[in-house]
């Protein structure tokens, strides 16, 4: 593809195409030991905490003005080219290293920014936006951070450092219905081997990483005990981890934060930044993201960024209710069964991310800036129908997030002069399961969930009164009597539905 590059202004051009520049590195956030990127490396070989990934030549990026590097992310937009149309529209700072020709883009990031109904705004109070991650491919926000950590390990197999990638990861659902697809896509030079707590995935997300041929393995118990044998395997065999653990997860997934600002014109006075937390990966991204397009000028203001989690698995709020940074002790927590169900985690392996970029965001904000808010599992179920019944399609941890909206304005960490984003972190699809069981009144007791009628929809089956005015496949109606059974089923609907005939 030809580029008609003198269509661009004349500073913009030697920009718009990136060319791999800069020095990734890992650094440890226990120890603040380096390690290089063309191995794989999930934890500190030192120490055992997680990574973090740097550019060493980060303060290069800061020489280009904030202005110029909007205009060439606005121009970019422009591009044709397929690599750039992800999250490397932001190639300098989502991954700097890795050449156009080993990126992998299958359609993620760039989701819809969709503005609450009229019905929605006036109920809630204020102004917000669902982020639609459930228009990704696999259907949820994953797919970002698996276009990053999938593009590294192709780097590492096109310069020959490794071959034979066995990808392996444990799930709450949606990262292995994402690296599945990813790893599929690059077979067979990549097969890819899912852990899911057994019955703790829906069908559909079951479905997923089967449809895409990867192994799955099933455990008994919850996410917390798959991961550790992930991370087991990972430490003893030679296998490419690709959950959040993974720091190109965090890299790709910051490409969220850089959407968000340019799709609102890189103007973030008064905007709140609502996520979920679940293992945590999501919100350390985001933080991270803003951070790095605020130290670049690209953004001269930090969004407001609230955390929820369900009262059933809420390890960060707990936390972060110590309201001395001193006193504060991380102690993992027993999950109880959640309809957030991909977010149901006790024991965050991102916490520590959180610990350090929350204080680093709420310095350079000069205030503080992130908070964190419990909602009931009765809100998140009450609010994500809600949400859907007014046009959104979002899934149960974006219902979560709207009930965490709510409880914010409630506790006045919000105001109605802010305009808020919420993250629909999956597509409602996923997660009709818990729909149905609200609809049936069929939601376990554990959950502590009780239907409100006004918001249950079931379908209703409408037949004849005359059981032979009834059609099949196999039985069809001759003219008069299927004459008949429209008009007796017409009268029915219509009656249900008010209707008064248009000819009367
Ligand atoms: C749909 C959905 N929402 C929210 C989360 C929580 O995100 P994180 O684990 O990055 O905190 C997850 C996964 O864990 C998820 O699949
Ligand atoms: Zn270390």
């Amino acid at each position: 593809m030809k580029m008609k590059n003198d269509l661009f202004p004349e500073h913009i051009r030697p920009h718009l195409i990136p060319r791999p520049k800069g020095e990734l590195f890992y650094r440890c956030l226990g120890c603040d030991a380096e390690y290089p990127v063309e191995k794989l490396l999930y934890v500190c070989p030192e120490c055992n905490a997680v990574l973090m990934l740097h550019n060493r030549n980060q303060a290069d990026l800061h020489k280009i003005e904030g202005s110029t590097w909007q205009q060439i992310f606005d121009y970019r937009r422009m591009v044709k080219i397929p690599a750039l149309k992800g999250i490397y529209r932001y190639h300098e700072f989502i991954g700097p290293v890795i050449p156009l020709e080993s990126i992998i883009y299958l359609g993620e990031g760039h989701t819809p920014v969709v503005a609450a109904s009229q019905f929605l705004k006036e109920k809630v109070g204020l102004d917000f936006f669902y982020k639609n991650d459930g228009q990704n491919p696999s259907a949820s926000f994953k797919d970002r951070g698996m276009a990053s950590a999938f593009s590294s390990i192709k780097y590492l197999i096109d310069q020959n450092l490794v071959s034979d990638v066995i990808a392996v990861c444990a799930s709450t659902g949606d990262t292995s219905a994402a690296a599945a697809l990813y790893a599929s896509y690059l077979g067979p030079l990549i097969r890819s081997a899912v852990l899911l707590p057994h019955k703790k995935v829906t069908v559909q997300q079951l479905s997923q990483p089967l449809g895409s041929g990867a192994r799955v393995f099933e455990i008994p118990g919850v996410f917390d005990d798959c991961m550790k044998i992930v991370e087991h395997l990972s430490s003893n065999y030679p296998v490419a981890l690709l959950n959040s653990k993974n720091a190109w997860r965090i890299l790709g997934q910051e490409s969220y934060s850089y959407e968000i600002a340019q799709d609102f014109d890189w103007d973030m006075a008064h905007k709140v930044v609502v996520v979920p937390i679940g293992n945590a990966g999501n919100i350390s991204a985001i933080m991270n993201g803003f951070l790095k397009f605020f130290k670049a000028g690209i953004i001269d203001q930090l969004p407001k960024i609230i955390g929820v989690q369900s009262e059933h698995a809420d390890p960060v709020y707990q936390y972060y209710l110590e309201p001395v940074e001193a006193k504060r002790v991380f102690t993992p927590v027993n999950t109880k069964p959640s309809v957030a169900q991909a977010a149901m985690i006790g024991n965050p392996v991102s916490m520590p991310r959180v610990v350090v970029l929350a204080k680093e965001y709420n310095q350079e904000s000069g205030q503080d800036n992130v908070f964190f808010v419990q909602v009931t599992e009765q809100a998140i179920m009450d609010w994500q129908l809600t949400a859907n019944q007014n046009g959104h399609i979002t899934c149960t941890q974006g219902g979560e997030c709207l009930a965490g909206l709510v409880k914010a304005r409630a506790m006045g960490l919000v105001s109605s002069n802010e305009t808020a984003v919420l993250d629909a972190t999956a597509h409602a699809i996923k997660f009709s399961e818990f729909q149905d069981l609200y609809f049936k009144n069929q939601i376990p007791a554990p959950y502590h969930i009780t239907p409100d009628p006004d918001r249950i929809n079931l379908p209703e089956l409408i037949t004849s009164d005359n059981p032979n005015l009834s059609p099949s496949q196999e039985k069809r109606l001759a003219k008069s009597e299927l004459g008949q059974f429209i008009q007796e089923i017409s009268g029915k609907i219509a009656q249900k539905m008010h209707l008064t005939s248009s000819s009367e």
